[in-house]
C-alpha cells in the first residue's frame, strides 16, 4: 500500500487489517502518535487523513491507500503551528499523553471551521480524554485560537 505521510510518499507491506497507528509508530517511527485505549475512546492516537481527524488505533491501514496522512511531526518545519504555540503559551499539557491528539483535533477544527459554535468546540473536544485534568487549560487554548470568532464568548464562561 502506498500513501503520503507528512508530504512524503511511503509504502508498507503491513497486513490490510493493521491499524494505521502501528504503521505510523512502529514502521515509520512517528512517535508523536500515541497509543492510549486502542479502542477508539480516548483520542490520543488522532491523526489527519485527507484533513479529517481519525483515530489511528482503529483506522485500518488499507483505508489510507492513496490518502494524505498528517501527524504532529508534519505540522511545522521552522515555526510551530499556531495550535502548538497556543498549547505552549497556555501550558496546556501535563504528562502530554493526550496532547498530540488534541492538537491534531484543533488543527482540523481551525482548518475546517474557523468560526465554530461553542457546541462545535465542545463536540470536538468531547472525543478526547485527559487523565491529568488539563481540560481547563485546553479551553484557554481554544479561547486563544477562536475567541474572536466565538463572538467574544469564552468556552470557560
Ligand atoms: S488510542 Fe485510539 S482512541 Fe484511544
Ligand atoms: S496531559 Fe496527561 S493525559 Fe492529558
Amino acid at each position: 500500500m502506498q500513501f503520503v505521510v507528512n508530504n512524503e510518499e511511503v509504502t508498507t507491506n503491513a497486513a490490510e487489517s493493521t491499524p494505521l497507528l502501528y504503521v505510523l509508530r512502529n514502521e515509520l517511527g512517528l512517535r508523536a502518535v500515541k497509543y492510549g485505549c486502542g479502542t477508539g475512546h480516548c483520542g490520543a492516537c488522532t491523526v489527519l487523513v485527507d484533513g479529517r481527524p481519525e483515530n489511528s488505533c482503529e483506522f485500518l491501514v488499507s483505508l489510507v491507500e492513496g490518502c494524505r496522512v498528517t501527524t504532529l511531526e508534519g505540522l511545522s518545519n521552522v515555526e510551530l503551528h499556531p495550535v502548538q504555540q497556543a498549547f505552549i503559551e497556555e501550558q496546556a499539557a501535563q504528562c502530554g499523553y493526550c496532547t498530540t491528539g488534541l492538537i491534531m483535533r484543533l488543527v482540523s477544527l481551525l482548518d475546517t471551521t474557523p468560526r465554530p459554535l461553542i457546541a462545535e468546540v465542545h463536540s470536538a473536544l468531547d472525543r478526547h480524554l485527559c487523565r491529568c485534568g488539563s481540560h481547563s487549560r485546553v479551553l484557554k487554548v481554544v479561547d486563544r485560537l477562536f475567541s474572536a470568532e466565538l463572538g467574544g464568548v469564552t468556552t470557560s464562561s
